[in-house]
């Protein structure tokens, strides 16, 4: 399969702009990336500060939201597109909980709409790859891993409107012979990530001296995947999936909430001695618990490992003490994305106003 003019949904996002970067770069990809994105507040141009003088020919960015089904015929039209990779999503479970309509709209409508597209104009079209979650199986207790055949049981607005796109883009493949491939992942966590999320949240506080929300009582476990390695594992779907199938891609790192957060504060710690010599880990904080919070999810991706022989590179400790690095080196980025809209965040989440 050789693509040629691959559609990149929400490419200045935290995934797709590492994805971006790792396809340019990749050497079975000789194509060009459109690059389509509503620059929503988890978007950030900057995240592909360069990209656009580096590789002129196979880099366009088109502002753009994927629910606006005419502009985003014209978009795939006028760029003979062949294939959607499709990472666009309002993708916070805090906020689908507090304002889910967002969710319904883009996560849903906006994938029918590139589904559509694909579909009628299916000539010349090689893959449409969506890029879904773990959370789309619900919560585990103790025991146990989510599969492929796992059943749909997603709690949250977030994780359903996923789960509903999921499920389009299957019954496209069914019913229309679309050429499809999905991929479920666990929690990323990696450079460019928008501190809303626990870790690069974590990392900030602490390295501004504020406080460490844990939710409940901190048991909580995900299963963490360096976004390098995410990135890595859907070009090799994209690549060898078979059509009409789902990859779970996992990390084989799951840990407690407050495990991470500890770690955390102890890497930061080590790196920069703080003055006063206390520990950050004083300034962890248990606070009230998100409705409908999933205790665990695990994932058995042995599926991608045996068929496409994907495993991850990096390790949890190896992986979080890069992305504490690059956090510390980039204290521009976080400036400039701790804007007004990111301070009413905040403070409507965790009822505080930043100092
Ligand atoms: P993100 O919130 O950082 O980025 C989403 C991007 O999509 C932003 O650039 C935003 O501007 C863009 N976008 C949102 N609505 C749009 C619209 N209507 N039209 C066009 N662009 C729009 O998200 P992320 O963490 O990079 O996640 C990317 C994808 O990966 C999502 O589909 C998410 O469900 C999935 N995923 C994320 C994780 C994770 O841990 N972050 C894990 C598994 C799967
Ligand atoms: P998050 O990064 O929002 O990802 P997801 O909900 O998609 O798994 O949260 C990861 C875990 O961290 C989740 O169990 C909720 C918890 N969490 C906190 O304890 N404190 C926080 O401030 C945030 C944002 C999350």
């Amino acid at each position: 399969m050789e693509i040629k003019n691959l559609i990149l949904t929400g490419g200045c996002g935290f995934i797709g702009s590492n994805f971006i970067r790792y396809l340019l770069e990749a050497p079975d990809f000789t194509g060009r990336i459109i690059n389509v994105d509503k620059l929503t507040y988890a978007g950030n141009i900057e995240n592909l500060s360069g990209i656009g003088e580096r590789y002129p020919d196979r880099y366009i960015f088109q502002r753009a939201d994927i629910c606006d089904l005419d502009l985003m015929r014209d978009i795939f039209l006028r760029y003979n597109v062949d294939a959607i990779c499709h990472f666009a999503a309002e993708s916070h479970v805090d906020r689908s909980i507090k304002h889910p309509k967002g969710f319904i709209h883009t996560n849903v409508i906006g994938t029918f709409n590139l589904l559509e597209i694909a579909r009628t104009n299916a000539e010349n079209f090689v893959l449409f790859h969506h890029i879904s979650t773990d959370e789309v199986y619900g919560s585990l207790g103790l025991e146990g891993y989510f599969t492929e055949a796992s059943p749909y049981r997603p709690n949250s607005p977030y994780s359903a409107s996923k789960a509903a796109s999921d499920h389009l883009v299957r019954a496209y493949h069914k019913t229309y012979g679309l050429p499809t491939t999905i991929s479920n992942c666990s929690n990323n966590y990696g450079p460019y990530q928008f501190p809303e999320k626990l870790i690069p949240l974590i990392i900030i506080n602490a390295m501004q001296g504020k406080p460490l929300p844990v939710y409940g009582d901190g048991k909580n476990v995900r299963d963490w995947l360096y976004v390098r390695d995410h990135c890595e594992a859907v070009w090799t779907v994209m690549q060898a999936g078979r059509r009409g199938e789902t990859y779970n891609i996992g990390g084989n790192s799951e840990m407690e909430n407050i495990v991470i957060v500890e770690m955390i504060c102890d890497l930061l710690d080590e790196i920069i001695p703080p003055s006063t010599g206390r520990s950050r880990r004083e300034m962890i904080t248990f606070v009230k618990d998100r409705p409908g919070h999933d205790r665990r999810y695990a994932i058995d991706f042995s599926k991608l490992r045996e068929e496409l022989h994907w495993d991850p590179r990096e390790s949890f400790a190896s992986g979080l003490r890069k992305t504490i690095l690059w956090y510390l080196d980039n204290g521009p980025w976080i400036d400039r994305v701790q804007s007004g809209a990111y301070q009413t965040w905040i403070a409507e989440q965790y009822g505080e106003p930043e100092s």
